[in-house]
């Protein structure tokens, strides 16, 4: 076939995409899993005058979630960043809810933050795409699984997008879009808008393992935690080189504890089936850590100690001399 028989289809083809943007008309966001990036999300949405719906299985992590918000309002407040009254109202925002089909009944835009466990995504965009209304923008926080097979899912593969937050949501710009393989153009161009609304940059990449940000930080993490396995360093040597070294504001190792170490595990093991290739594999250190529970600061310790309130870098008793194990 002739190039010039396709190109009035072609030509037909993209002028009858829709390329707007409909980030306006977006004014109720249901958040699910009220985690460490859901109560983040949560907060900026509610800030930004948006009606959030709040959604979990498990009520003591929306009530740890909203405790979370309300503290990190007053941090703003200290710094005058925000008033009392700026709280109240964007705590109103935020409404709680156990039941999926609830949380999403007027939903514009779902963002789902749950737990980064293929299976588990598979079941709630099942879900989302049973409860949310026809016209609702799909989007997940997801920090490595693909958004085309996620997408796959649904009956609105064209709606369906990543939208990669940073930790923590409040304070970074940063929101990486990632487009799925059938993400239609004005889903994209609606989402970069509403990032801007919402005081960030959006940076749009396409759906490949660990899209930009992870293909990149998880590995240097991963390497972090196989040089303490391997004895070349300790905990402190690894973050001080990387940290005065090359300009990092905190090492790879107190990062793999404020992102969550079962996170990092999943990411890894996400670049390692995606690629196929065995330089992703997770460190052996990181696979026994999360599978004792050793999560870094969602559950006090990881290769540091974590006490609520307090800032202070203290290393964990097992790795503070070098007859730790693995
Ligand atoms: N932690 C980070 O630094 C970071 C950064 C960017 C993106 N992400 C991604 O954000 C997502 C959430 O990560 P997190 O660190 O907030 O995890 P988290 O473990 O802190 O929180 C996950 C929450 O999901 C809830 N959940 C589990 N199953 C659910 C279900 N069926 N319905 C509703 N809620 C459910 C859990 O109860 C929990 O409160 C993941 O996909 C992760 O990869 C994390």
């Amino acid at each position: 076939m002739s190039t010039t028989t396709l190109e009035p289809t072609l030509e037909k083809a993209m002028k009858i995409e829709d390329t707007a943007s409909y980030a306006n008309n977006i004014k109720n966001v249901t958040v699910i899993g009220a985690g460490t990036m859901g109560n983040g999300i949560c907060h900026v949405f509610a800030q930004c005058g948006y009606k959030v719906s709040m959604m979990d299985v498990s009520q003591d992590a929306m009530n740890r979630a909203l405790a979370t918000i309300a503290k990190n309002f007053d941090r703003q407040i200290a710094k005058q960043s925000i008033t009392e009254a700026d709280k109240e109202k964007a705590m109103a925002n935020i409404a709680t809810y156990t039941s999926m089909a609830e949380s999403m009944s007027t939903a514009d835009l779902v963002i789902e933050a749950a737990t980064e466990n293929i299976d588990l995504k598979i079941k709630i965009f099942k879900e989302i795409d049973t409860y949310a209304p026809e016209h609702c923008i799909l989007a997940t926080n997801t920090s490595s699984i693909s958004i085309t097979r996620i997408s796959s899912q649904t009956k609105r593969m064209g709606k369906v997008i990543g939208m990669h937050f940073m930790n923590p949501v409040p304070v970074m710009k940063l929101i990486e879009v990632i487009n799925g393989y059938a993400t239609d153009k004005s889903t994209t161009n609606t989402i970069i808008d509403l990032s801007k609304m919402l005081g960030k940059v959006p940076c749009v990449v396409n759906d490949y393992p660990g899209f930009i940000s992870n293909r990149i930080l998880l590995p240097m993490i991963n390497e972090a935690i196989l040089s303490l396995q391997e004895g070349v360093a300790g905990v402190e040597e690894i973050d001080t080189i990387m940290k005065l070294g090359m300009a990092h504001p905190m090492g790879p190792l107190q990062l793999a504890d404020f992102i969550g170490l079962d996170t990092c595990y999943s990411i890894m093991n996400v670049l390692h089936m995606g690629f196929g290739n065995q330089k992703y594999a997770p460190a052996t250190l990181l696979a026994n850590m999360v599978q004792a529970g050793f999560l870094g600061v969602k559950s006090g310790e990881g290769f540091y100690k974590h006490t609520p309130g307090s800032k202070e870098l203290i290393v964990s008793e097992r790795f503070s001399d070098k007859k730790w194990k693995i």
